[in-house]
């Protein structure tokens, strides 16, 4: 039996089979599909076209049923065409001459029923029967929830009582469900909806998404602390002299204002994207990279954030809303005269938080987030800012000249990863000037990088939950978010106002107190 080192020694340069094996899954076993909310903005934008992607990357299980779910009566063929429609507009791998779309369409059926009628569940259950029968399909059921969050608890309770979700330990093939956000509006009712699906369902057949943990730089952030030795020694209070993680939109709220006004900038971005990249930036090593340790590890972080009292509330959080001005170079409406707002709405469209975590590791360390609409350009990254050296050895013009050293990572739209430091300018005088050495994923790897959906509906057909929240995560994560609500509620002061296409309201500055940084200029 040959070993790795084996292969490498001679040189081969074809694919090594022992390496591949190490690191390429197989693919997911044959399952049915069923997309609850099948005509709706997400199918249409994202679901679909991930699943036509991963069947161009050759990625599907061998034998496929996808059910569209929804309530306007449509043909199979109907449906078929507008998905068609659908992956022509949003995949990016979809091309005129493509000989795999009518394989595919194939595999794409239509149920007709509304959430609420029972009858509706059954005509799938028989529907699913039949085409496992007719395709040769085992009984294994992905049911996606890609409709209204009040909707979720009805649809799974529906699933249980025809027996589309047989109690948990019953023979027969897998049943999982994958939950759309937003997870609950705050920690009573994202513990009233977990208390409602664990009803029906075993807690590893819950699937909660957060599609920012399907993006490649999320996920790098593991690699990039976990299989290099120069990071981890210095990721800790002795190094670091903060951490920022900026999400910024310069899009305003596209005609959703009905669902703005619900949630805010906290709910939408903080509570699920921000708090799951900072849990994977500050968490311990896990004792192996498997779903329940990593899961472990970023609760635990969650829980040693230190809450934030209600009459703290405007100490630690800053909230602001867009005003009318100019994002990239277009006129835009202040948030309070976009369609579906109220004229005196005090929700939030940019929030800043200062989080402290109360472990060993980051005792002292600032923690910045921010996250806002209608902000100069669309960035996400997160910045591991370092302490500067002790002694100032190149006088105090270097000091000021050179910022501290700082780690990068850029989560979208250019995914990579850059650490800023100082060098000699060339010449007899030793001055120092800040230098960048980059790393892009599109550069390094030569391939374009598969959308976060894409690894999200795979994960969920071959059963691997690594990337999706576990209950007592999501609840964590609210616990703390529930604290600033309740702190706006009874001390908050309204909400800064910013002109769109700024950095938000410049109270947000005064987070910085007492440590070393500032916001990031990006
Ligand atoms: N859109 C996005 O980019 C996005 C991003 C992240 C998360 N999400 C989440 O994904 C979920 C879906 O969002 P969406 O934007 O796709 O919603 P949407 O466009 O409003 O679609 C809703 C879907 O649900 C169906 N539906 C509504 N009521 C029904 C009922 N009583 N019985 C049967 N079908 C019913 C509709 O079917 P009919 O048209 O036949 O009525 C439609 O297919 C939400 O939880 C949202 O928060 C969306």
């Amino acid at each position: 039996m040959p070993t790795i080192q084996d292969f490498e020694a001679t040189g081969k340069t074809e694919v090594n089979p022992l390496r591949e094996g190490l690191t390429r899954r197989k693919n997911p076993d044959p399952c049915s599909i069923v997309l609850f909310g099948a005509s709706g903005d997400l199918t249409r934008r994202k679901l679909l076209p991930a699943l036509y992607n991963l069947g161009r990357d050759g990625l599907l299980p061998s034998k496929l049923a996808i059910v569209g779910f929804a309530r306007r009566p449509k043909s199979d063929e109907e449906f078929r065409e507008e998905m068609l429609e659908a992956v022509r507009d949003n995949a990016r791998l979809y091309d005129e001459s493509d000989p795999l779309w009518d394989e595919f369409a194939r595999s794409i059926f239509y149920h007709a029923a509304a959430f609420e009628e029972l009858e509706g569940f059954g005509s799938l259950s028989e529907r699913l029967e039949r085409l496992e029968r007719e395709l040769g399909l085992p009984a294994n059921r992905l049911f996606y929830l890609a409709t209204a969050p009040n909707q979720f608890s009805t649809i799974v309770k529906a699933l249980g009582k025809v027996g589309l979700v047989p109690p948990p330990g019953t023979a027969g093939g897998w049943r999982r469900v994958v939950v759309e956000k937003p997870f609950g509006r705050d920690l009573a009712s994202a513990r009233a909806l977990n208390r409602e699906l664990r009803e029906v369902l075993d807690e590893n057949q819950i699937f909660r998404i957060d599609h920012y943990l399907g993006k490649e730089t999320v996920q790098n952030l593991l690699a990039l602390r976990f299989a290099n030795g120069i990071f981890e020694p210095l990721w800790n209070q002795k190094y670091v002299d903060h951490v920022q993680i900026t999400a910024a939109e310069s899009l305003g709220i596209e005609g959703r204002g009905g669902y703005y006004e619900q949630a805010g900038a906290l709910r939408d971005m903080v509570q699920n994207h921000m708090l799951q990249v900072l849990s994977l930036v500050a968490m311990e090593p896990p004792v192996a990279n498997e779903a329940n340790a990593i899961r472990d590890e970023k609760v635990k972080v969650l829980r040693a954030i230190r809450r934030i009292r209600p009459e703290e509330v405007d100490r630690f959080v800053v909230r602001g809303q867009y005003g009318p001005g100019l994002v990239l170079g277009e006129r835009v409406p202040g948030y309070r005269e976009e369609v579906g707002v109220l004229p005196d709405s005090r929700t939030e469209t940019f929030v800043a938080l200062r989080l402290a975590i109360e472990s060993w590791r980051w005792a002292g360390v600032p923690f910045l987030l921010r996250s806002g609409k209608r902000l100069p350009k669309r960035v996400t990254e997160v910045c591991i800012q370092f302490r500067t050296p002790p002694l100032h050895l190149f006088g105090e013009d270097t000091a000021s000249s050179v910022a501290p050293n700082a780690l990068v990572i850029n989560v979208q739209p250019d995914e990579g990863v850059s650490l800023r430091f100082g060098a000699k300018v060339p010449g007899p005088d030793l001055q120092v000037r800040q230098v960048k050495m980059e790393f892009r994923y599109g550069t390094s790897f030569g391939t374009p990088t598969p959308e976060a959906y894409e690894r999200l509906l795979l994960d969920a057909m071959a059963g691997d939950p690594t990337l999706f929240t576990r209950s007592d995560e999501v609840e964590a994560a609210w616990t703390l978010v529930t604290d600033i609500l309740n702190g706006w509620e009874r001390f908050g002061k309204d909400p800064y106002q910013y002109p769109a296409g700024t950095w938000g309201p410049q109270e947000a500055d005064r987070l910085f107190e007492g440590t070393a940084g500032s916001w990031r200029r990006l």
